[in-house]
């Protein structure tokens, strides 16, 4: 390569629940290299989710060496680099040292339930976050993570108050140490990040002072909001990426949304990782949802208003399919599932609902818990892996429920991405289950994707949206089987199981 063409190179890192992964990309969208490592997950009480910060960091900075050795190139050989990461998910640590205090707490972890509950219980408290943010108070969002660390580590409270330790989601641990760390570091997030906090106004994109106090998060702690799509800083020189612009964060969601080309109102799309999450464009209006869904920042790409995007967050699915092979031993690689379900016809009456920490959305009930419902002595390990499947395509159709109840549109295509969209049989029976068509992207990294595009955009190595939209390219369709009976007593069924799940942890 010539260095002109060379500098039209882009490298994302997604930052995800299960693993970093680095790619580098052309102005074409054509993925150069890229590398992946996953990372440990550790469960240290019933319904506590950590991960090692530090562990995150060394991951990054091998992926992105390997990406880059594989390609032949050096940092300098690439315009920008743009940060899509696992949102919500906070770290703590102390701006001089650049020591963690505490592991991660993970966004499915559910420690901060109480707090949020008693919030909850001050009248109008749940009103005025809501009204404020977008969001129910949840232990699923960021804030009241961060008050939990200063809270259960010694001395943090004073120290953060202090300005001594800096808080943030995963994005702004990743662009802090990459310009810098300790000597000089940038202390930034980017909106579509801090919507998910309980702490940023959705209007204003500014923190709230008012809910920061409600949730006890020193100011002081916080990054500084930025757009999606803005050179935070250089990479700095005794890092993996000396003198690359740092040019984009998003959260992993809001990325493959823009991965996948949704910059019109209306556009939507369905991304199938850890979680299942799938988010609407609804342009420059808030839409407040009536229906179990959340308001939030879809992105700002440019100096304008921000795009939002209602969105319905599925805690459990491709991790569902880790538990079975994991904790559950039925099976020894994710690889043997869709053989396995597609060796019976159906789920033999089997219903599996993940509620491992309760149920996001549309339900909004942490006092659901897992239950599998209908087994017989006819039920095999084959009918419990295609239940397992079958939850993530029913959960998919409450959110796409949801979706049409608020905007009064009815989802007539849904665009998937995302690890799991690997199974075809999964994406056959979400088609039969919503009785709509189904559109991949032609690439299941669009999370990375469309992180390159924001780092791009802001560094000239895409003009335009549209010149974006151009490289947003789709690949494989699948149509429903009318005759499938997941719509009708599938459905039916599915919700009699829900219901056997709420309630079942006492709140
Ligand atoms: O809100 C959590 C979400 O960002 C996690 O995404 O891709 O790691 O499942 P993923």
């Amino acid at each position: 390569t010539t260095p002109a063409q060379a500098r039209s190179l882009v490298a994302a890192i997604d930052q995800g629940t299960t693993s970093t992964r680095c790619l580098i990309v052309d102005d074409e969208a054509r993925v150069v290299a890229s590398a992946q490592l996953e990372h440990a997950q550790s469960y240290p009480r019933p319904g506590w989710v950590e991960h090692d910060p530090i562990e995150i960091w060394r991951n990054t900075v091998a992926v992105v060496e390997t990406a880059l050795g594989e390609a032949g190139l050096q940092a300098e050989d690439l315009a920008a680099v743009g940060i899509a990461n696992q949102r919500e998910t906070v770290v703590v640590w102390d701006a001089t040292t650049g020591e963690p205090v505490h592991p991660a707490i993970v966004w499915q972890d559910t420690r901060t339930e109480e707090a949020c509950a008693l919030l909850a219980s001050e009248p109008g408290r749940a009103h005025r976050f809501r009204d404020v943010t977008g969001l129910p108070l949840s232990s699923y969002f960021s804030g009241p993570k961060i008050a939990w660390v200063l809270d259960h580590v010694d001395g943090a409270r004073e120290r953060a108050e202090r300005g001594e330790l800096l808080a943030g989601t995963v994005d702004s641990w990743l662009v802090w140490k990459l310009t810098g760390g300790p000597d000089g570091g940038r202390h930034v997030t980017d909106v579509t990040n801090a919507s998910r906090t309980l702490i940023m106004d959705l209007r204003s994109l500014t923190w709230s002072s008012e809910l920061a106090d409600h949730l006890r998060v020193p100011l002081a702690t916080l990054p500084r909001i930025h757009r999606s799509s803005e050179v935070y800083g250089p990479g700095h020189a005794n890092g993996p990426l000396p003198g690359v612009p740092v040019a984009a964060a998003l959260g992993d969601q809001h990325a493959a949304l823009v991965g996948q080309g949704c910059f019109e109102a209306g556009a939507s799309k369905s991304t199938y990782g850890t979680g299942g999450f799938l988010l609407c464009n609804t342009g420059d209006e808030i839409v407040r949802s009536e229906h179990g869904l959340l308001s939030t920042v879809a992105y700002q790409l440019d100096d304008g208003p921000p795009c939002y995007a209602l969105e319905g967050s599925v805690a459990v699915a491709g991790s569902l399919i880790q538990w079975l092979r994991d904790r559950l031993e039925l099976i020894r690689d994710v690889a043997e599932v869709e053989p396995l379900a597609a060796s019976v016809p159906d789920s033999g009456g089997t219903y599996v609902v993940p509620a491992f920490s309760g149920l996001l959305a549309p339900r909004w009930r942490p006092d659901a818990r897992g239950v599998i419902a209908g087994l017989t002595a006819y039920t095999s390990r084959a009918h419990l892996v295609r239940a397992a499947l079958e939850a993530t395509c029913f959960q998919t159709r409450e959110v796409v429920e949801a979706m049409r109840a608020d905007t009064g549109h009815p989802i007539a295509q849904l665009t998937v991405d995302g690890g799991m969209v690997a199974n075809a049989l999964l994406m056959q029976l979400q088609s039969d289950t919503l009785q709509v068509p189904l559109c991949a992207s032609e690439t299941t990294e669009t999370t990375a994707l469309g992180a390159a595009f924001a780092a791009g955009l802001a560094t000239g190595v895409w003009e335009s949206l549209e010149s974006v939209a151009r490289c947003c390219r789709h690949g494989r369709r699948w149509l429903p089987d009318t005759r499938s009976t997941l719509p009708t007593t599938g459905w039916r069924d599915w919700n009699r199981a829900v219901d056997r799940s709420l309630g079942w942890a006492p709140t």
